[in-house]
């Protein structure tokens, strides 16, 4: 088992070195800001953004996937559950401290890089392209701030699908994410315009308006469901403050469907969903709760569904994502674990075998602040 990203030029290690975690560290809590700095200053991870490395699941190669189907219900890298209420996809860089936030596994976003990018709504697009073409000062370019911005995927998606210059504020709390995302990081809009970006260092749930003053578009993917309640409320303020549209990507909606199914799909994903919402995280909820806010603050708020379909090709992905799915249905309910691990064995030897498809939903969510004056 590895937990390394491999390539002939350069590799993950399982835990950030000092110079990657330094690189973007600020004191706990505090914002900090990192441009992107000239070529050759950092190494890229092979495979992030689309490069050319190869990812080892911490599983195994996938063919292997049912023989190592035994040791299922451990903490898989890149999988989670590792025990932490609502922790989900993640896996614990460090030993130790039980209160350090869940981090993920930069594998694991990469991972799931392409499927979110094909799942992504792009019905969304048009509708925030017209709005950001007619916002004022426009000509300066557009302020892009990423809210868990991971490795970047969420830039190199957007990025080169928006005209003009762009200037991305790519904030998370994990600096060895910052790190890959600075290096990874968009060069041009869909025009041939330059992009730009910086990293800040903070907690996100914490945002005050002044963070995005200036902003001209607020976006996330994969985030919304691992806020509570109040921060979502806290960051909906907090974009309403700075009058700008969001467009928040790839909610978990709670539903997924296997082909072929089971009886056991639906205990599963009811004890797992109950995990996404422990200790108060919103989980599949969390689209409702988003557009209950942005509706309180008179924004026109557009939902369309975002599902990964994922198949032979997507068998990597696949295999993480069932480990880590059925892994905190039995963390929930542990009284699943004797049927969950024949369930598990089964699924993951016909994922490896090409014989199993999983579509597993998500929502992608724009809201458009009611224009200064005027009417959405
Ligand atoms: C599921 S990952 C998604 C990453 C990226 N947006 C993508 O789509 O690949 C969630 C990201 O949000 C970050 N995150 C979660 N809660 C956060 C918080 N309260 N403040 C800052 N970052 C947070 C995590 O560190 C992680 O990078």
């Amino acid at each position: 088992m590895t937990d390394t990203m491999k390539s002939g030029t350069a590799a993950i290690p399982a835990q950030p070195g000092p110079a990657e975690a330094e690189s973007v560290r600020g004191s706990e809590g505090e914002e900090e800001s990192v441009r992107r700095k000239g070529n050759g200053e950092h190494r890229m991870p092979a495979g992030v953004g689309g490069g050319e490395g190869t990812v080892e699941s911490a599983a195994g190669p996938v063919g292997s996937a049912a023989a190592a189907a035994d040791s299922v219900l451990s903490a898989v890298a890149g999988a989670g559950p590792v025990g932490r209420p609502g922790e989900r996809a993640t896996v614990r860089l460090r030993a130790g401290d039980p209160e350090e936030p869940p981090r993920y596994a930069p594998e694991w976003l990469q991972l799931r890089e392409g499927p979110d990018a094909a799942a992504r709504a792009q019905d969304l697009l048009d509708p925030l392209r017209i709005r950001l073409a007619n916002q004022p000062g426009r000509a300066g370019g557009l302020a892009v701030h990423d809210l868990g911005c991971g490795t970047g995927s969420m830039g190199r998606w957007l990025a080169p699908r928006l005209d003009g210059a762009q200037h991305w504020v790519l904030h998370d709390r994990d600096p060895y994410l910052l790190h890959f995302a600075a290096v990874a990081s968009p060069r041009s809009a869909a025009d041939g315009s330059p992009v730009s970006v910086e990293t800040r260092r903070g907690d996100v749930a914490r945002l005050t308006p002044d963070a995005l003053s200036g902003a001209s578009l607020v976006t996330a993917s994969a985030l919304l469901d691992v806020l509570t309640r109040d921060e979502v409320f806290a960051l909906v303020d907090a974009c309403a403050g700075a009058g700008c549209p969001a467009l928040l990507t790839l909610s978990v909606a709670g539903r997924v469907e296997l082909t072929p199914d089971h009886p056991l799909d639906a205990e599963i994903a009811e004890a797992f969903n109950a995990h996404q919402r422990r200790a108060g995280l919103l989980g599949p909820d969390a689209v409702t709760v988003a557009c209950e806010a942005f509706a309180a603050r008179g924004a026109s708020v557009r939902v369309h569904p975002s599902p990964w379909r994922l198949g032979p090709d997507q068998a990597a992905l696949t295999e993480q994502w069932l480990r880590g799915w059925v892994g905190a249905a039995v963390e929930q309910r542990p009284d699943l674990r004797e049927r969950a691990e024949p369930y598990l064995h089964d699924r993951l030897a016909a994922c490896a075998a090409g014989a199993l498809r999983v579509v597993v939903h998500h929502s992608d969510l724009l809201a458009l602040p009611r224009p200064a004056g005027g009417t959405s």
